[in-house]
């Protein structure tokens, strides 16, 4: 798959943010904590939920995907999904805690997923063990054994957001109380607590550093529609500010991007907060700012490189620090293809500015590295060839349509 982004590029008008990718996906993988129907409204269509779905479907559970709706229903039956559908997505870690509660078994391929540095699951597998599973390695994958999981106190040395995620959905089902310290913070996590309740779990806490959660021993189906993608408003805010735009990004929690917001006024571009909107108009030259990327409620990774594109024609130096993954600098090589001027060491990214950005034919190495070229693309002098565009249909819905919708000119080509 290639796109053919038309530059100078000025999005206007009106555009309607979809569902959060991050908050579907341990939704779609707590359903295994129930037999009875789980419906989910307002699904994007994007491959990570595809995959998903179909690895569902592969365990047992009977899944159909209409429209925007995913209907499940059934048992599990299997404890290990098929090494294909494990390796194409990280996430597919997410079904162990659900699967461990329920069949007290599990194997999985360890996981695949962007190509962002190394990234262990070791936070995933202590909570597991402090919850009383027992695990081992044969032949790449991973497989955790309980004869039942007991409540325990977790600590992580990290709040990881896939960790607090699995330890949750275990922690479920698990006799007693849990708790997980040092939790991550993110919205997904709350999103997720709250699928969980509204199935009859009993957690409390999401959102803080501590979540408590009272195992509970049988849950039932639910319909529920989850969070906005906080992500994608981003993405498509830098996209207006990046090409002097002037537009309203409707379906958003201003709670949620606040970072992403402070970061952008900074940089001379106004964002009004309505109460399910922002608007954003680009009102000057881009002043260069200091990013570190943390976790929640700090500056989002997942939005590192999308800053990057359009901080490299802002009028002088901005840093950016990378905290959260090693290695997630893949951009930079195709961002300096299009003219960028960008020197890393190590976790820091200096990016000069000054440059006015050219269209080229470059590549997209992960689903946010291929969002900030096509954010670049957008604004550069030209067209540009963005190739492997297939990684962003992995985690925005019609990137296409909706950015087209708001006067940009973009052909996706299979
Ligand atoms: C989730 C998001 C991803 C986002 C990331 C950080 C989903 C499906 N994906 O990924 O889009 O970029 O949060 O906001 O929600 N780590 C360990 N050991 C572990 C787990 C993580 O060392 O057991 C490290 C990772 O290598 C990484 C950091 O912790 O350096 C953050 O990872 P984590 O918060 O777990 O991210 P994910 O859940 O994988």
């Amino acid at each position: 798959m290639k796109m053919v982004i038309k530059g100078k590029s000025t999005l206007k008008g009106k555009i309607e943010v979809s569902s959060s990718k991050n908050a579907i996906l341990p939704i779609l993988a707590a359903s295994i904590l129930t037999d009875d129907v789980v419906e989910i409204d307002r699904v994007p269509k994007i491959n990570d939920v595809t995959v998903i779905g179909t690895l569902l479907g592969e365990l047992g559970k009977q899944t159909s995907i209409l429209d925007r709706k995913i209907v499940m229903g059934g048992k599990v039956l299997s404890h290990h999904p098929p090494y294909d559908l494990a390796r194409q997505i990280r996430a597919s870690v997410l079904v162990m805690g659900p699967l461990l509660a329920r069949l007290g078994t599990v194997r999985v391929a360890l996981p695949g997923g962007c190509a962002i540095g190394s990234r262990p699951i070791d936070l995933h597998l202590k909570g597991f063990h402090a919850l009383g599973a027992e695990i081992n390695l044969r032949s790449g994958d991973l497989i955790a054994n309980t004869n039942g999981l007991r409540g325990a106190h977790v600590y992580l040395d990290y709040p990881s957001v896939g960790a607090t995620e699995n330890i949750m959905m275990a922690a479920a089902m698990a006799e007693g109380i849990s708790y997980i310290e040092n939790a991550a913070l993110e919205p997904e996590i709350a999103d997720l607590a709250n699928f969980i309740n509204c199935m009859g779990g009993k957690v409390s806490g999401a959102g803080t550093n501590v979540i408590r959660i009272e195992g509970v021993k049988e849950f039932k189906g639910v319909n529920y529609t989850p969070i906005p993608d906080r992500i994608e408003a981003g993405t498509l805010m830098v996209a207006v500010a990046a090409t002097k735009g002037e537009a309203i990004i409707n379906n958003v929690i201003p709670e949620h991007v606040k970072a992403i917001t402070a970061k952008l006024t900074e940089s001379g571009t106004e964002v009004v907060e309505n109460k399910h909107n922002v608007e954003v108009r680009r009102l000057s030259k881009i002043n260069p700012v200091y990013i570190k990327t943390l976790p929640y409620p700090g500056f989002p990774t997942d939005m590192q490189p999308q800053f990057m594109a359009y901080l490299s024609c802002a009028n002088g130096s901005s840093i950016i620090s990378e905290s959260v993954f090693e290695n997630r600098f893949m951009h930079v090589q195709d961002l300096s293809r299009m003219g960028a001027d960008i020197k890393t060491e190590g976790k820091i990214a200096i990016i000069k500015g000054m440059r006015k950005l050219t269209g080229a034919q470059v590549k997209a190495s992960d689903l946010r590295a291929g969002a900030a070229l096509i954010i670049a693309g957008l604004s550069a002098q030209g067209d540009t060839v963005l190739l492997d565009s297939h990684h962003v249909d992995r985690g925005y819905e019609d990137i296409t349509g909706k950015l087209n919708a708001m006067s940009a000119q973009i052909q996706s080509i299979p």
